[in-house]
């Protein structure tokens, strides 16, 4: 789906604020994300770090995770900032999780320089693992009744 470019203008307003509220005393990183869902709705997160380090969470999925505690499933565009001079793609992980909500979003990546990026979540994550593949499994089960 083509995103009008006056939602763009949010979604890019809704990172950058999200970005001021990142929790990031470890990396001293902060990272802002907003999301599209189907039907127009932005929800925006930021990325919350833990004194036990692996238990942080990214700025994109806060932000999808808003979308879908909020009843929204279907994320049509991703926008991410970084304060830096060159804008950064989301991390594996975040990836996956774009995928599983947005399997075919829109990702764009902003910062402080003139760069962006603009893809797709298909070119980030090519040959995506993905709830269909869950449903292989299941036929499994009837035919051998484990
Ligand atoms: N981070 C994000 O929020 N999103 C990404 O896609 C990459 C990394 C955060 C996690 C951590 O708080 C900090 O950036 C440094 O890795």
């Amino acid at each position: 789906m083509e995103v009008p470019k006056s939602l763009i203008a949010r979604l890019e307003d809704a990172a950058r604020k999200a970005a001021t509220y990142s929790y990031c005393p470890y990396s001293k990183f902060p990272v802002g994300a907003a999301v599209l869902a189907d039907g127009g709705e932005i929800f925006s997160g930021c990325n919350i770090e833990n004194a036990s380090f692996g238990l942080t969470t990214c700025a994109e999925r806060t932000a999808i995770f808003q979308a879908v505690s909020n009843g929204f499933r279907r994320i049509a565009a991703v926008v991410l900032y970084t304060p830096t001079s060159r804008p950064v793609s989301p991390c594996g992980a975040c990836r996956q999780v774009i995928q599983e909500f947005g399997p075919d979003a829109r990702v764009m990546s902003i910062c402080n320089g003139s760069g962006r990026i603009e893809t797709t979540i298909q070119s980030l994550l090519p040959e995506a693992f993905g709830p269909h593949d869950l449903d292989e499994s299941l036929h499994l089960e009837d035919d051998d009744g484990r």
